[in-house]
């Protein structure tokens, strides 16, 4: 098959891709690589990616022309759309970027695709396939008990969930409406090795290792259900290649930490002391606890974790350990600012 892949410069586009070129498939790895303060690790990424089945395209998702282009010109029989403004806290900074491309541009993916299947013969629409990776974050916010199914109605709280959250709706609208064979799929927080250190584990493995302060937002008792990254990507290619269409997957591994397990845990395995944890002011609207139930995808794609909680997170740790010289890459310049509007030092 002949995967166009959008975000494939980023953290889970890097993984899916290198997946599906594994698998024999060809790829065409779309990103506009915008994030000014990430070009190190986007970079990285992309070589690793470099093959003969590799296609490496520069656009932005919410420009028509660019896609209609690229669709015309490399006629993909299926989409994973990845490309996104993905950080949180981010979002709250300047919640924009996040509209123009989590809503619009995946309005302008769906409409170019909508396009697209309307002039394909009928066994080659039969094929096409459009997957849209969402988040679990579009359910909202849980209190100590209960999990998100894919009936939990949605209820984000950040301007980041509320984005995707529109982005979902938008994809099934055009399922239902145009019978533009649409996918969606929920997940929980990814980490693995090639995440940039703007998120919890990689930021705070990267602090440890420097011997930084580890920044714990409010009381570090908020809850996430932490996946392996390439547990995700083998979940998204079994929706891609078997899911019904219209139908919405929830990916979770039933590994729920508060912030604190994870940062001890971080220090424990890289041999440093817990006095380097420092509690600072909460983030504004902070979802107290998300846990993803992955029953669906188990039972109907036969789909199930491979990594558990604490094989994932050594594999991670030496990951970093190992690739320190991407790091410093990816921690100087432009991050340096974020870092210190962020946290107040550097
Ligand atoms: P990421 O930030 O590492 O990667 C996103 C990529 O999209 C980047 O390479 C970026 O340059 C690219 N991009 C941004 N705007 C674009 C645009 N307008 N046009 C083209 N490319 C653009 O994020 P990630 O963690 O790899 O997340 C990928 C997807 O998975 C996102 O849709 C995100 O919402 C979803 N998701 C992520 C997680 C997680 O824990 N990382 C969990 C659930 C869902
Ligand atoms: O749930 C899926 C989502 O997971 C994805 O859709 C998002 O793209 C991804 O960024 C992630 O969102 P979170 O906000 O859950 O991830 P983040 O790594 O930013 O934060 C995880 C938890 O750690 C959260 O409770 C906030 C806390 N945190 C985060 C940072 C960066 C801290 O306490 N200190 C920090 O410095």
């Amino acid at each position: 098959m002949k995967i166009l892949v959008t975000g494939a410069a980023g953290f889970i586009g890097y993984h899916v891709s290198t997946r599906l070129l594994q698998l024999g498939h060809d790829v065409i790895g779309l990103d506009n690589l915008n994030d000014y303060y990430d070009p190190a690790l986007k970079k990285a990424r992309l070589a690793e990616l470099v093959s003969a089945a590799f296609t490496d395209v520069r656009a932005d998702i919410a420009d028509q022309a660019a896609m209609t282009r690229v669709f015309s010109e490399e006629r993909p029989d299926a989409v994973l759309n990845l490309a996104a403004e993905t950080h949180v806290d981010r979002s709250l900074d300047g919640p924009r970027a996040f509209v123009d491309t989590n809503i619009v541009g995946t309005f302008v993916l769906l409409e170019t695709a909508r396009q697209f299947i309307t002039a394909l013969p009928p066994a080659e629409r039969e094929r096409f396939r459009f997957l849209h990776v969402s988040t679990d974050e579009v359910y909202g916010t849980l209190a100590s008990t209960g999990q998100f199914s894919e009936e939990t109605p949605y209820a984000p709280n950040s301007p980041y969930a509320a984005s995707k959250a529109s982005a979902d709706h938008l994809a099934r609208a055009y399922f239902h409406s145009y019978g533009v064979p649409v996918l969606i799929t929920n997940c929980s927080n990814n980490y693995g090795p090639y995440q940039f250190p703007e998120k919890l584990i990689p930021l705070m493995i990267t602090n440890a290792i420097d011997g930084k302060d580890l920044p714990v937002y409010g009381d570090g008792l908020n809850v996430r259900d932490w996946l392996y990254v390439e547990d995700c990507c083998r979940a998204i290619d079994a929706v891609l290649h078997s899911g019904r269409s219209g139908e919405v997957y929830n990916i979770g591994s039933r590994a729920e930490k508060t912030n604190l397990e994870i940062v001890t845990t971080l220090l424990d395995l890289l041999n440093r002391p817990h006095s380097l944890i420092k509690f600072v002011t909460d983030r504004l609207g902070h979802d107290r606890r998300y846990a993803t139930d992955p029953d669906k995808i188990e039972t109907e794609l036969g789909w199930h974790p491979q990594e558990t909680f604490e094989s994932g997170i050594q594999k991670t740790v030496r990951w970093y350990q190992d690739n320190a010289i991407w790091i410093a890459r990816a921690r100087s310049g432009e991050y340096l600012q974020y870092y210190e509007r962020m946290y107040g030092e550097t």
